[in-house]
């Protein structure tokens, strides 16, 4: 890495003069279609947030798969709540959506105070169709209208924000608000309180089950009104046999209270609160807690702001999402009006979904107390790791740093580095540990400056350290099954750990890939903070032990050799290489359980035997050398191998540049975004898992992808004709420009001649020698890069790299710090 020597001095917020309203151009309904199996529509939130919020407020739709509660379609609505969860697969219910709020018209008592069986406040009954095109989404914004008429509005803060209500004028009838205790989006009450006042300041506490983890969490909220209720009181279940026949209770004088004792067995029963209003607009304030429904309230007086005349900002807070939104899409600014549209609009909407999560729960950890800041949605690091955390790096440092502070702190406290942290706890481990890398990156990127920004670098390392050594007792939700790994250089199929410690021993090739970048990102984190070169030669020679995982006897296709499960003597367990691919001819599983047969995580052999980001030189001679390696990457794709939708396949497209071939990945990854990816609602190959796939297409659209764990980016051919990166810590713009720009290549199969294939690079002038790589340094730097572009094709695969050689691999030296 060159050596950054910009001053601490500078650190300070980036203010652009750019005025350009970026927000207006964020589609925030990609990736919302309806899915099956556990998505596949994308699953992402199209609700009010602001950038890394905890706060996501947004529809429930009655019908899923819902990960994220909405869907774009005419499911019926069934509330309106304020946690949600972005793009990400698991429980096709959804996580979250604690405590919704339910508009309708009806009388729930008739005039001589008798509860009215009209009044149906259960989640079947209420539910709503919503008018036809009437979802409206923008930063910091969204509206839907039931076609009964009433619309519903919000915004929010990182805590709170605002819901509000138009009932239809002409209505003669009472206009109600449920406020819902028991129903999340997975309906896993497991007992709860609430407390309702007649002025309708309404507390809500309760324990509900993780999305995509063995644990419960408990979540807490609160409401207010700005006009007074004509009635407000509760509802619930007469009996958990029959949850859909309620007891109401309503007065206008009377607190009254719900409790539920905690149930290990979720609870059928329906239960909330009734809020009466003659109003024909109601704005509710909410605040949300991990901690306590007071908190939930005090969090709420916090962060929603009154205007002068001491009502809440409504536009106000729009405003302020608007502008933290304006500060982030800004950071890669492009000439909006010259650029093509739908790369504009593909950008801009990518850059703002791989901003929603994690999630600053900063003040709401319930388990510790800590000076550092808490994120949760690292959902999960398995699927973030690649491209989120890269892009973070180059455009928000400060932030990336208190994420990373995050995930040091979560080691600091349990040992180990978080893996899957959502809903506050532990989640599922996919893979690997990899929250590793992502601190390996941080290390090689901003080690220098990592005490100034709040990360201690002895801790950052030794959370490296111990997550590389120590195999918990349970490392189904966080950890990794180190005993085997270092006990055979090989993760084996048939076999106990004599300690005890147990965990989920499927997927054993594909973990062993991720266990090795898991060790070169030790090994970079100890160059980089220097460590000991005993540690550091460790971890190197660790991390090239997926090359035990390789079996050169198998063949298909025509190609030899690849990752296959072992027994402990050894011996390989043959599986088709072909299982879990899109195309595998038998119908496999491919998820964590044990009925995953194949050593393989959601990828097959075939494309799984491609990941070693630091040393895919030894990959290039295991199968077989340059051209070999070149006819079996389009082999991969021309078999309907890859897999657009997951995570695995993201480093393939650009990985013709290890064969010296960069410009087939330049054609590869055109066919690649304008085959999979759109600005329509499907617009996502696959769930956006937490902005994962966003940030992929961000990077591709830059001409840039991140090898992981390193300060190296390999170099594709942008889509735009230049583009300019801010970078918040060292308060540097460096500006791209793409020197002979075609926008005829903007196709999925650029024409012949088309000025597709990348020349040279200047970095401030001075050729870099490289048309494949381009380092960290040079990316945020500051200073002009001018990316020269060819339509030559037989010269592009004669020039190779240029004259500074492949991009770097351990085998063959490189990764020098
Ligand atoms: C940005 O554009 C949107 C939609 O065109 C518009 O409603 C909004 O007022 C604009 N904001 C600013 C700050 O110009
Ligand atoms: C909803 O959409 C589906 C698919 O387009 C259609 O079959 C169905 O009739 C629609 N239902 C309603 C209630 O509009
Ligand atoms: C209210 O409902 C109760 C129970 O159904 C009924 O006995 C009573 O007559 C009703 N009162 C009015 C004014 O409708
Ligand atoms: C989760 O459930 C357990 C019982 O299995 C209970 O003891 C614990 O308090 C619950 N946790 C939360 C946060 O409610
Ligand atoms: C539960 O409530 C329903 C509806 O009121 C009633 O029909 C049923 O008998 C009740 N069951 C029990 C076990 O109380
Ligand atoms: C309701 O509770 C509030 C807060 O505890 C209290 O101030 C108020 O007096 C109570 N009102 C009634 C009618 O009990
Ligand atoms: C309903 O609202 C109107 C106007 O705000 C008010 O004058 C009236 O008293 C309210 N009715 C009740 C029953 O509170
Ligand atoms: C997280 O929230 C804290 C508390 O409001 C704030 O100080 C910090 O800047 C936030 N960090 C990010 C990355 O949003
Ligand atoms: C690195 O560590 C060595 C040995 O511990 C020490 O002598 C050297 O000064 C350190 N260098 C830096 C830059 O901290
Ligand atoms: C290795 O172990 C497996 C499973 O126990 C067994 O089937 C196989 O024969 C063994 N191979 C050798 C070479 O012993
Ligand atoms: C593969 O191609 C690269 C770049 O053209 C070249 O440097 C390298 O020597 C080639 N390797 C072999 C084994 O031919
Ligand atoms: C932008 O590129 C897309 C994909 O090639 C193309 O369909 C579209 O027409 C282009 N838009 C403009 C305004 O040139």
């Amino acid at each position: 890495m060159k050596a950054l020597t910009v001053s601490l001095f500078l650190l300070a917020r980036v203010h652009s003069t750019y005025s350009a309203n970026l927000t207006s151009l964020v589609n925030l309904f990609i990736g919302t279609a309806s899915g099956a199996n556990g998505g596949s529509g994308g699953n992402a939130f199209p609700g009010s947030a602001i950038p890394h919020a905890m706060a996501k407020v947004g529809i429930d739709v009655s019908t899923s798969p819902r990960q994220a509660g909405y869907v774009h379609d005419n499911s019926t609505i069934t509330g309106v709540s304020t946690l949600h969860d972005e793009g990400t697969g698991g429980n096709t219910d959804g996580g979250y959506g604690n405590f919704p709020l339910f508009p309708f018209i009806g009388t729930c008592t008739n005039s001589s105070g008798v509860n009215n069986p009209e009044c149906e406040p259960g989640i079947e009954a209420r539910a709503a169709l919503r008018a036809a095109n009437t979802d409206v989404a923008s930063p910091g914004y969204f509206s839907t209208t039931f076609v009964s008429g009433i619309q519903i509005e919000m915004t929010s803060t990182r805590r709170a924000g605002l819901i509000r209500f138009t009932f239809p004028a002409s209505s003669s009838r009472t206009n109600y608000l449920v406020v819902d205790l028991t129903n999340d989006l997975g309906r896993s009450f497991s007992g709860g309180t609430m407390s309702i006042s007649p002025s309708g300041h309404v507390q809500l506490g309760g324990t509900f089950l993780q999305s995509y983890g063995p644990s419960n969490y408990s979540t807490f909220s609160c409401y207010d009104f700005d006009s007074t209720p004509l009635q407000s009181g509760t509802y619930q279940s007469v009996n958990s046999s029959d949850p859909t026949v309620f007891d109401i209770s309503l007065s206008s004088t009377a607190n009254m209270s719900l409790a539920f004792p905690f149930t290990s067995n979720v609870s059928p029963i329906q239960a909330g609160g009734l809020v009466a209003f003659n109003a024909t607009q109601v704005v509710a304030r909410f605040g949300v807690s991990m901690i306590s429904s007071a908190q939930a309230c005090a969090n709420a007086e916090e962060e929603v702001l009154t205007t002068s005349d001491g009502a809440w900002d409504f536009d106000g807070i729009i405003a302020a999402s608007n502008e933290q939104w304006e500060d982030t899409l800004s950071r890669v600014q492009i000439d909006v009006e010259k650029e093509n549209a739908t790369v504009v609009e593909l950008l801009y909407s990518s850059l703002y979904r791989s901003a929603l999560v994690p999630a600053n729960f900063t003040g709401e950890n319930p388990y510790w107390v800590s000076e550092f800041p808490f994120f949760d949605a690292m959902f999960c690091s398995w699927d973030v790791f690649r491209t989120v955390h890269p892009l973070l790096s180059i455009t928000s440092p400060l932030q990336w740093a208190s994420i990373v502070s995050a995930y040091v702190d979560g080691w600091r406290n349990t040992g180990f580095i978080p893996e899957c942290r959502a809903n506050t706890k532990p989640g599922y481990v996919q893979g690997g540990s990899d929250g590793m890398p992502i601190l390996g990156e941080f290390a090689v990127k901003y080690g220098a400056f990592a005490e100034a920004l709040g990360v201690p670098t002895d801790d950052l390392y030794q959370a490296l350290v111990d997550t590389a050594e120590n195999t918990p007792p349970d490392w189904l939700t966080v950890g990794r099954q180190n005993t085997a790994w270092k006990m055979f250089d090989f993760i084996p199929t048939d076999w106990v750990d004599p300690s005890g410690s147990v965990g989920l021993p499927t997927r054993e090739a594909s973990r062993a890939y991720e266990y090795a970048l898991g060790d070169f990102a030790v090994r970079q984190a100890g160059i980089a903070l220097n460590k000991s070169l005993a540690d550091i030669n460790k971890y190197a020679n660790r991390s090239m032990n997926f090359v035990n995982m390789f079996n050169p006897l198998i063949t298909s296709d025509g190609f030899s050799g690849f990752a296959q499960k072992r027994f402990q003597n050894g011996t390989f367990i043959f599986t088709n290489p072909v299982t879990c691919s899109p195309v595998d001819p038998v119908a496999s599983s491919c998820a964590r359980g044990d009925d995953n047969v194949s050593g393989f995580y959601e990828s097959s052999s075939w494309e799984m035997s491609f990941f070693a980001p630091h040393s895919v030189a030894t990959l290039v001679r295991l199968m077989g050398g340059n051209t070999t390696f070149v006819e079996r990457v389009n082999n991969y794709f021309a078999k309907g191998y890859f897999t657009a939708g997951n995570e695995p396949s993201f480093n393939v497209p650009s990985i013709y540049h290890y064969a010296g071939r960069p410009d087939l990945s330049a054609l590869r990854i055109r066919n690649v975004v304008f085959t999979d990816f759109s600005t329509q609602i499907g617009g996502i190959p696959g769930n956006d898992d937490s902005g994962a796939m966003a940030a992929l297409l961000t990077f591709h659209l830059l001409g840039l992808y991140p090898v992981q764990a390193s300060t190296q980016f390999l170099i594709g051919s942008p889509f735009v004709s230049g583009y300019t990166l801010t970078n918040d810590l060292f308060n540097t713009s460096t500006t791209f420009t793409v020197s002979g720009f075609d926008s005829t290549t903007l196709t999925p199969t650029p024409p012949s001649g088309s000025r597709l294939f990348v020349k040279s690079v200047t970095v401030n002038g001075v050729d870099t020698g490289s048309v494949c790589t381009i380092d960290f340094a040079d990316v945020v730097g500051g200073g002009e890069v001018v990316i020269e572009v060819d339509g030559d094709a037989d010269a592009a695969a004669a020039r190779g790299c240029g004259p500074a050689g492949l991009p770097d691999s351990l085998e063959t030296g490189g990764f020098v710090l």
